[in-house]
């Protein structure tokens, strides 16, 4: 088992470590700001999704500084490692501007920042790799936010996520992951869910595919890719039949006017690219429908990653880059 599978198998056990988390004492707020990259903007993404299912407002922010309209909203800066540059500079702009903000870090710049400057911070579990502690991330995200009181308690949908996720990774896991990861070879992949629960899986399942198994990958969201995606697979008719692979994330709580697009899509595309599988989401919250998607879809990354002979875990090109921007500004 390589060792990036042993990671995704911890998620249950994350996902209830965020369960018991007692709830964090931070400002109350009416919405909130996450700002954070990659791994753990994600987290974001699901914060969110659960926030809309609630009425609140959620704003995921992607880049340095912080927009010019937040004011009032708790900032959330969420990193796994603590020093990623842009949620720092986010944490730069809240302190100048005297907004709100909690910090979520296994440690670096923003445990000692939030020490350093007396705001609260929610310290998560070590481990080597900020995509493998999903689970500790987007559960510790979650428990902030319920302490602003932008949305409500959330252990019990976290517990919900772990049972479900731990079904799924039971022994070898769902065949539906295999199957799909072999019709993906020599493919790119295109992941296609809809707005909310299956398009955050589906930015989830690309990701993974680029960091394990060192592939290029997209996500398109419906109804958007409806707008313009569709077009596209004409021109080559070979490149689209040769090169591409689609997966569509199907989940039970997508509006019924996207279920049937995320249908008449799949049959449009079926003669031009081929199916690399539809995945149907399990659960009843949304939080364990998404985490059932990003379960098969880390299943799908690592299953790929064993097929091609690639190791999952090392993801040199973004240390590099990391290392050369603060060489630079050095
Ligand atoms: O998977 C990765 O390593 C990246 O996407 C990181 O999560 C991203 O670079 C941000 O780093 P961090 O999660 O430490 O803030």
């Amino acid at each position: 088992m390589t060792p990036m599978l042993d990671l995704i198998r911890e998620l249950p056990d994350q996902l209830r470590w965020a369960a018991a988390l007692e709830t964090p004492e931070v400002p109350v707020a009416d919405a909130a700001v996450i700002a954070g990259m990659g791994g753990s903007g994600i987290s974001g993404d699901v914060a969110a999704v659960v926030a809309a299912d609630a009425g609140r407002r959620v704003f995921v922010h992607k880049s340095y500084d912080l927009p010019a309209w937040v004011g009032d909203e708790l900032v959330v800066a969420v990193s796994h490692s603590g020093n990623t540059e842009e949620t720092n500079s986010a944490i730069d702009a809240a302190l100048a501007r005297g907004i709100p903000l909690v910090g979520v870090a296994t440690g670096g710049r923003v445990i000692d920042r939030a020490g350093a400057d007396g705001f609260p911070a929610v310290p998560v579990p070590p481990g080597p790799q900020p995509r493998a502690a999903f689970g500790y991330l987007a559960g510790a995200v979650l428990k902030v936010l319920e302490g602003a009181g932008v949305v409500g308690p959330q252990s019990d949908s976290l517990l919900e996520a772990a049972a479900v996720v731990e079904d799924l990774l039971d022994g070898d896991g769902p065949p539906i992951a295999a199957g799909i990861a072999e019709r993906l070879v020599g493919r790119v992949a295109y992941v296609y869910g809809g707005v909310g629960v299956g398009s955050v899986a589906a930015n989830r399942w690309k990701t993974q595919i680029n960091e394990n198994a060192k592939a290029p990958a997209a996500w398109i969201p419906l109804p958007e890719g409806n707008h313009n995606d569709i077009v596209g697979w004409t021109a080559d008719p070979a490149l689209s039949a040769d090169s591409v692979g689609s997966v569509f994330l199907e989940d039970g709580g997508d509006h019924p006017q996207i279920r049937r697009r995320s249908r008449f899509t799949r049959e449009l595309m079926e003669q031009l690219v081929p199916t690399a599988g539809v995945v149907a989401s399990r659960g009843t919250g949304s939080l364990a429908r998404l985490f059932s998607f990003v379960a098969i879809g880390d299943l799908v990354s690592v299953a790929l990653a064993d097929l091609t002979g690639v190791d999952p875990m090392p993801v040199d090109v973004i240390q590099n880059l990391k290392a050369r921007l603060a060489e630079e500004q050095s």
